[in-house]
């Protein structure tokens, strides 16, 4: 169990994923919320359980999810039933004895009542991502906006990344350390300038401290 991508602290899986072995009996199960639609990430075989919720690279709301269950994930809940395992309904994903899928679930059969806004709004984040280009061109715009902090760095001395290995640097939730004192950090300003790289979806902006997939922050000041 893991995340690709850790969004506070500026690590990022690298995409091969050769860790995770093709023969492996255990089931992977990942956290991509901050990775999906902006880093390339390993083979889908490599994940059996892929989480994620829309409002980091695709800038959306919180609070809703989506998880994506392999064919080796929906064996395993099929086929593992202990004799005492009480689980709240609305995280059951079997029923039955033996225990089947209730595929329903998957087909948009609800067990609860899910904010039709934040389905909207997830829409809306898609066919974002399809007017950019798809998935290739979303995580390209996110490699060109890294570039950018990346460039901005690399002739900062006073700049540097958290993470020093640039193999495990994440490039959607970008952390930096500076040498300053406290009162110089708290001084700091973002700029209103456009982003040099084309203009930004004002709906979709993202708290993240410098740079997101589709948010240039320009630091103007220290
Ligand atoms: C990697 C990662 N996973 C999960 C979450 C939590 O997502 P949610 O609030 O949708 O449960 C966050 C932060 O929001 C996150 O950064």
């Amino acid at each position: 169990m893991f995340c690709w991508n850790g969004t506070t602290s500026g690590v990022c899986v690298p995409p091969a994923a050769e860790w995770i072995s093709d023969e492996r009996e255990g089931l992977t199960i990942c956290d991509a919320t901050s990775a999906i639609f902006g880093v390339k990430m390993a083979p889908w075989h490599k994940l059996d359980v892929v989480t994620f919720s829309w409002q980091k690279v695709l800038g959306g709301e919180g609070a809703h999810g989506i998880l994506i269950l392999s064919p080796r994930a929906v064996e395993r809940l099929e086929s593992w039933s202990p004799e005492f395992r009480p689980i709240p309904k609305i995280f059951r994903l079997t029923s039955g004895s033996p225990p089947k899928l209730i595929e329903g679930i998957f087909r948009g059969e609800t067990i609860n009542t899910p904010s039709m806004l934040c389905v909207e709004d997830y829409l809306d984040a898609l066919e974002w991502v399809e007017d950019l280009g798809g998935i290739d061109a979303a995580i390209a715009k996110t490699a060109a906006n890294y570039e950018i902090v990346e460039d901005f760095v690399k002739r900062t001395p006073w700049a540097h990344f958290l993470c020093e290995n640039p193999k495990h640097r994440s490039k959607t939730s970008v952390c930096l350390t500076l040498d300053a004192p406290a009162e110089a950090v708290k001084r700091m300003q973002v700029s209103d300038r456009p982003c040099v790289r084309g203009p930004c979806v004002p709906a979709r902006s993202c708290y993240a401290v410098v740079c997101v997939t589709n948010v240039c922050l320009h630091v103007a000041a220290l």
